[in-house]
């Protein structure tokens, strides 16, 4: 068998895996949008291994039904690192190339701290990322909220304060305490520029639903200005 049919038949694999995934955010879709992401990636890094890239992409999420199952004491990243190589060498993929596969998976989780050191590893964390920002991203941080049951929106006191799957644990929490920081963490330029693009998109969108939530008092007659409150000073955050 060649590469691009074991891509196929692995690729029935995890999307039997993944369909059904709860919350939506680490389901086969996620793995469609961030194999199409790390496509755009390697355009700008034509330095990188097109192969190796594509299996990371496809398998970098495998292990989240074993995550999900034991309430989050497997992780996915190292779990998925084991049963991606053993998901390959079952297919006849050379040992190098499982092993480099692997590594790129181990290291693709950005709460674990652990970074890729190749440039294959490099654009899978990258399009993995980019796919919590921008509209992309929104939609997945309202799905999250959602599943929890968490309000629409809330002030950015309520959100720093509030505490994680339940109600004040929202959108705008998530883009407060993880998702405007991710540029910064991303590992290639092009990657960095893509998701500072996105981020400014995700901005906007808050300012806005901040505006439409928490509209300025209207100005008592006679005056122009609407008298300051707390709400519009949080504005500043952005
Ligand atoms: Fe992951
Ligand atoms: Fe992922």
């Amino acid at each position: 068998m060649r590469f691009p049919e074991i891509f196929s038949a692995l690729a029935e694999e995890v999307k039997a895996r993944l369909s059904g995934a709860p919350g939506g955010g680490h389901d086969w879709d996620h793995t469609c949008r961030v194999m199409r992401n790390a496509e755009r990636l390697l355009t700008e890094e034509p330095g990188a291994d097109r192969e190796t890239v594509l299996f990371a992409a496809l398998l970098h999420d495998c292990a989240r039904p074993e995550e999900h199952a034991s309430r989050g004491k497997v992780c996915h990243a190292r779990k998925g690192a084991e049963l991606a190589a053993e998901l390959m060498k079952a297919r006849g993929l050379p040992p190098e190339f499982c092993a480099a596969v692997a590594e790129i998976i181990r290291t693709h989780r950005y709460r674990s701290g652990a970074r890729p050191g190749t440039p294959e590893g490099r654009i899978v964390f990258d399009a993995d990322k980019l796919d919590s920002l921008g509209a992309a991203g929104l939609g997945r941080a309202f799905l999250f909220a959602g599943s929890c049951g968490a309000r629409l929106h809330n002030t950015k006191e309520e959100a720093i304060g509030g505490t994680p799957y339940g109600p004040e644990d929202t959108a705008y929490r998530e883009y407060l305490v993880k998702l405007r920081h991710l540029p910064q963490a991303m590992q290639t330029p092009a990657g960095r520029r893509l998701a500072e693009e996105r981020l400014g998109f995700m901005a906007e969108f808050f300012r806005r639903l901040d505006e439409e939530v928490f509209p300025a008092p209207a100005a008592p007659e006679g005056e122009t200005c609407p008298p300051k409150t707390d709400r519009h000073k949080k504005k500043e955050i952005f």
